[in-house]
């Protein structure tokens, strides 16, 4: 055949080549295109072309060769694009999405939560403070001077750099601070994360959470901090919620009681937490010390007042029925995963 023929009848292959998917691609690569196609071949025939036809030929193999890679490039894109086509139809955005990693709130955050709420309802309102405290408004102006064997009832974690800095072992010392400031009335709830260093089991930590409470303003009574008490456990545990009041000691506040409420001894878990008692031990309370009053710049005999601290951690394993405190601060998301996602 002669040569000039030869290039026509390449050129209607490749013409006629039909590229309908990926493997007739790469066949046609492979005769067209690749490093062994049959138009390569062409360009070593050059020798045997009469010299006057040379540059003929020459410029019909590349063209041919342009031709042949043009096809292929456009072939190419044309299979990507559908290929993306495809993938996007499959794609139903009616479909919800899968698992949507909701987070949910820590028992303690939820418990303290509704804590505030019934209290905001008698008109509380929140006070937050510091946790790194001095010594005097944790202690001395509570009522517990520096040798005072109440400081024993709570092991204190004292800063390295200073003996007056420590991490406070409750929340009175928010009362302190709020009295120092404010004019009476006061009526403030202050929940918060408190330290005492204590050793680490099921049933206690050296970390944990309160929700103190202040009412101060003419003629408080005891009456009244019973009624007040009484309410906040029937709206936490229930209408028919019984509780006791104990006679106690605080060093700031004359008298004191401790509150214990109801729970029985039906479950593992109510045993565990009242001991076998059927009592669960709430909080701590009592009229505010007058010496307090005065520590802090109030007139005790204008004004008296009623005070409580609420510890969180035993009611939220109450309701929760988690058996171990320590649940409480490891974070594992198996354990927070099963509590009620925030919407
Ligand atoms: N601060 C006491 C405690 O941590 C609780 C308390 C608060 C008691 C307020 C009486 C009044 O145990």
């Amino acid at each position: 055949m002669d040569i000039f023929e030869k290039i026509k009848d390449i050129l209607s292959s490749v013409e006629a080549f039909k590229i309908e998917d990926k493997d007739s691609l790469e066949t046609y690569r492979l005769q067209f295109i690749g490093s062994k196609n049959i138009i390569k071949d062409l360009f070593g025939e050059i020798k045997n072309v009469a010299n006057e036809r040379k540059k003929e030929f020459g410029q019909e193999v590349n063209d041919l060769k342009l031709k042949a890679e043009q096809k292929f490039e456009e072939a190419k894109a044309s299979l990507e694009d559908q290929d993306s086509a495809t993938s996007y139809a499959v794609i139903d955005l009616t479909a919800p999405i899968e698992d949507p990693m909701v987070g949910s709130r820590h028992p303690i955050s939820i418990v303290m939560n509704k804590l505030i709420d019934i209290f905001a309802r008698l008109g509380f309102t929140v006070a937050e403070e510091r946790e790194i405290e001095d010594d005097w408004h944790n202690f001395t102006a509570m009522n517990t001077p520096e040798d005072h064997p109440a400081r024993d009832m709570q092991d204190t974690f004292y800063l390295k750099d200073s003996t007056v800095n420590l991490l406070r072992t409750h929340t009175s010392s928010v009362q302190s601070r709020v009295m120092m400031n404010t004019k009476p009335p006061i009526r403030i709830i202050a929940p918060g994360r408190v330290y005492r260093n204590e050793t680490v089991s099921a049933r206690s930590h050296c970390q944990f959470h309160q929700v103190e409470g202040l009412y101060i303003d003419k003629d408080v009574s005891f009456a009244d901090m019973k009624q007040t008490l009484l309410f906040f456990a029937k709206e936490m545990f229930g209408p028919n919620t019984d509780i006791r009041l104990r006679p106690s000691f605080f060093p700031f506040t004359e008298p004191s009681a401790e509150m214990d409420v109801w729970l029985g001894t039906d479950t593992d878990t109510t045993r565990r937490l009242t001991k076998g008692t059927g009592w669960l031990e709430v909080l701590g309370c009592g009229m505010v010390d007058p010496k307090v009053l005065e520590n802090c710049g109030i007139d005790p005999e204008v004004y008296t007042g009623y005070a409580f601290g609420i510890g969180i951690e035993r009611s939220a394993m109450q309701m929760y029925d988690i058996n171990d405190i320590r649940l409480i601060f490891e974070n594992d998301i198996r354990f927070i995963k099963q509590f009620a996602p925030i919407v």
